[in-house]
Parts: C-alpha cells; structure tokens; sequence
C-alpha cells in the first residue's frame, strides 16, 4: 500500500518535471530580441536590428517596426515590405533591420519591434536617446553690440561670454530660444556695447556641465569685405567653432 502511494507521488513528480522542462522547450521555440538602446550624435544614420532566432524557420504574418509615436516604420506582411515616414528597411536572414538617415531629436524614444508567425506573437523593444548636438556659433557685431547664435543644439544650451578671462556674461541679453521642427533649438544673445575687442563667445550646457563649443571674434579693420568664416566640422563629433564678424557701419 505504502509503495503504491510512494510510486504515485513520484510519478507525479516526473510528470511536474516533464511539464516544466516541456514548457521551456516551448518558449524558447522562437525568441525576438532587439538591439536594447542606440545613442547616435545628430544626424547621423542610425541602423539597429530585430532578430528572429528560431529552431524551424516561421512562417511569417507580420513583422514590423514602429516608432515612438505608435505610427508604422516598416512592415513585412505576405512577403512584401513597406516602408513610410523616410526610414529604410532591410529583411534579410530573419532580421528587420531599421534605418533612420538624419536623426534628430523627434526621433527619440521606444522602437517596437513585433513579429506575428506561426510560432507565436513576440515583441522586442529598442530606445533611441541622441546625444548632445549644434551647429557652429557664430557671432556678429553691430553698433557695437554683438550678437552670438547656434543651431541646431540639443539640448537646450545657454551663451555665455568672456573677454580674456573676464566673464561677461552678466551683462549680456539672452534670446528667448527657439524650437525647431525637428526638436532642436535656436538659441542666441547678445552682448551689448563691447565694440573692438575679442570676445569668446562659448556654448555651455547645462545638461552635461560643460562647454561645449566656442568661438571669438577677432578685429579686423578693413570693412566690409572682411567678413570671414571658419569651421572646424560641422557634424556635432567635432566641437564646431565658427564666426563671421560684420562691420555693417
Ligand atoms: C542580430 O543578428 C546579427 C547577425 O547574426 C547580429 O550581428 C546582431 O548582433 C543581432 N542583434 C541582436 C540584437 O541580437
Ligand atoms: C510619428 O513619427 C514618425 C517617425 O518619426 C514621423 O514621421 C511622423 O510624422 C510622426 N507622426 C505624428 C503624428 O507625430
Ligand atoms: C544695441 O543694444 C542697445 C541696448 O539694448 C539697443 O538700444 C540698440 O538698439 C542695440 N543696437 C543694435 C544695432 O541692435
Ligand atoms: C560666467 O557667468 C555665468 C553667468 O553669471 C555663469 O553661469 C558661468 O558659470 C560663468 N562661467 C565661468 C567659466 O566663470
Ligand atoms: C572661451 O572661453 C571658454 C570658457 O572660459 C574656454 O573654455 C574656451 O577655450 C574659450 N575659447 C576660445 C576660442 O578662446
Ligand atoms: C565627423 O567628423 C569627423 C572628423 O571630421 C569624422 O572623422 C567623422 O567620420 C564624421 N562623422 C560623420 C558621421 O560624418
């Protein structure tokens, strides 16, 4: 009698571990798995990739990515790929890989990933956060007041100005900044009644503690021709650094 119930609880035992084992095997059938986080600079291409690892190849219903803001990027349905909103796709050896050609602030967040197939319904997930960007500074002098502008800067970022070692921001006016379309913003101040002089005119973000870029004006006597414009890259890798000085006198 005792070995019966012995046997039975055993038996049940084997069944609990064939049962767990089983269902292992069924989740690991198919996985999806995504690329975890992109951080590109400013307009620069970003590609990352979804990937299907599975035993049997699936017979696929739909696979697709989709922005942050829930609208589709690509979709891979009977065979047929579509594309919308300027990205590129690529399906290619079970992975949908994901282009963004200029990216910019609008494009960050959290990309989806879904696959629907005969093994199942899976999703994976994919966030972008860009890192600091802008375009050159550039100053410009008028009636002895000089006004220093950047584009482009992401985030925002505050003007701050020197003379030397002097620091003269306090007496200087800041633009309200200006949002762009594309999530970054114009921003720009100017620093009134320093006519002849050099002037640094620096980018300092807040969000980093840091400088991130700066120019200065140099003097040049010999107007209006003078005007000049150095750059020193241009594609947010670089600490870009530019001016162009006007004597519109
Ligand atoms: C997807 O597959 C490709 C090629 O096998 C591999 O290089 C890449 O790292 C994979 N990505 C992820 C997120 O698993
Ligand atoms: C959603 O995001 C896509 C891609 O970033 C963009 O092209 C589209 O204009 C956005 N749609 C809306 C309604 O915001
Ligand atoms: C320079 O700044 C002063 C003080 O704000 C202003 O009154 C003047 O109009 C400015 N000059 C120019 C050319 O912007
Ligand atoms: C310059 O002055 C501004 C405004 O007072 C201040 O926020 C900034 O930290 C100063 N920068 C340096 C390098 O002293
Ligand atoms: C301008 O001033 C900033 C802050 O003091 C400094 O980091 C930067 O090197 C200076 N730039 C130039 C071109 O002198
Ligand atoms: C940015 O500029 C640097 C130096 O000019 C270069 O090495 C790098 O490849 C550029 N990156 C892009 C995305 O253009």
């Amino acid at each position: 009698m005792e070995t019966i119930q012995k046997c039975t609880s055993l038996l049940w035992v084997f069944m609990f571990a064939l049962a767990r084992s089983e269902n292992v095997v069924i989740t690991e059938i198919m996985t999806l798995r995504s690329t975890e986080s992109v951080s590109p600079h400013c307009d620069q291409h970003t590609s990352w990739a979804c990937n299907i690892t599975s035993q049997d190849e699936p017979t696929i219903f739909l696979f697709a990515w989709s922005a942050p803001n829930k609208t589709a990027l690509c979709e891979l349905k009977d065979g047929h790929l579509s594309t919308h909103n300027g990205v590129n796709c690529v399906f290619k050896g079970q992975q949908l890989v994901l282009t963004i050609r200029h990216t910019k602030p609008i494009h960050q967040g959290q990309y989806v990933c879904k696959l629907r197939s005969n093994l199942g319904i899976k999703s994976a997930f994919t966030h972008l956060k860009l890192q600091e960007c802008h375009h050159s500074l550039h100053v410009h002098s008028r009636d002895g007041n000089s006004t220093c502008r950047a584009r482009g800067v992401y985030p925002e970022a505050h003007i701050h100005w020197f003379q030397g070692s002097k620091n003269l921001t306090d007496s200087s006016v800041a633009h309200p900044s200006v949002r762009d379309e594309d999530g970054t913003y114009e921003i720009a101040s100017t620093l009134l009644h320093r006519p002849h002089s050099t002037l640094n005119c620096s980018l300092w973000s807040p969000s980093s503690g840091r400088y991130l870029s700066s120019t200065r004006t140099r003097e040049e006597m010999t107007p209006p021709e003078s005007s000049r414009a150095n750059s020193y890259g241009t594609n947010g890798t670089v600490l870009a650094a530019a001016f162009t000085l006007h004597w519109d006198v």
